[in-house]
């Protein structure tokens, strides 16, 4: 396993916003973590980012226990998060947004280079807009920024907090393309989303969680089946 997440617990003061999480993401793989809104998904994704440190529990990284790891030294270990609402830099340029994302490289330019160069051939609409500021961007255009932002770090894993949120459902199609290209191209996914429809489709396992807790797990085949899945997250549609 790449990602190893064993008996998380995470708070915020005193109250537990998610108890005994357990699941891994495999090499290659693209993992979902669906549930609804205030079920705890954000707050695992920072944990596992490190932009929160646990009360319990343990997460291994590539072969590494980075559970008391700072997030910015999880960045370079390579954990990429793409937050929930984007977090674009609105004041800066596309090309501006992608070079802060090359932190990592920020001492090789001809590597920044390459992989804006990459980044643009993936979108060619930010090839059109480099030199807009990202606050000027549409929903759509600023989520490829940010997973192309993300990209730029080369992370081993990428982590991805509701890509579908607030986006019209071609451009979300368009969306888990490219998180699925991303994934054939090397790069492992940890996919948290309320639209069970479009994880389920695109990741190849999956862990439902509800307030704080994984109530169910397994391929997105059988989640497809589950009668809670169906019930709570699938509706009749
Ligand atoms: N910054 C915060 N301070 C206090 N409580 C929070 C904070 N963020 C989230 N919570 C609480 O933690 C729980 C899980 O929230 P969250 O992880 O954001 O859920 P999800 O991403 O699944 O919608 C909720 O009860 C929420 O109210
Ligand atoms: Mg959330």
């Amino acid at each position: 396993m790449l990602l190893e997440v064993e008996n998380l617990e995470l708070a915020y003061g005193e109250v537990p916003a998610c108890r005994d999480i357990s699941f891994g993401v495999g090499e290659g793989e693209i993992v979902t973590l669906i549930g609804s809104n205030g079920a705890g998904k954000s707050t695992t994704l920072r944990g596992v980012a490190g932009a929160m440190l646990p009360r319990k529990g343990r997460i291994l990284f590539n072969g590494e226990d980075v559970t008391r790891m700072p997030a910015h030294r999880r960045a370079l270990a390579g954990v990429a998060l793409v937050p929930e609402g984007r977090r674009v830099f609105p004041a800066l340029t596309v090309r501006e947004n992608l070079e802060m994302g090359g932190f990592k490289y920020r001492n090789n330019q001809g590597k920044i280079r390459t992989l804006i160069d990459r980044a643009m051939e993936m979108f060619p609409r930010l090839r059109e807009r480099t030199g807009q500021r990202a606050g000027t961007l549409s929903g759509g255009e600023q989520q490829m920024l940010a997973l192309s932002r993300a990209l730029m770090s080369e992370p081993l894993l990428l982590c991805m907090d509701e890509p579908s949120l607030g986006l019209a459902p071609m451009v979300v199609q368009d969306i888990f393309r490219s998180i699925r290209a991303v994934n054939q191209a090397g790069t492992s996914v940890l996919l948290v989303e309320q639209n069970a429809h479009y994880a389920l489709e695109t990741a190849s396992r999956g862990y439902v969680l509800q307030t704080g807790a994984i109530i169910a797990s397994g391929s997105c085949d059988a989640l497809k089946q589950d009668q809670r899945v169906k019930e709570a997250y699938l509706g009749r549609k």
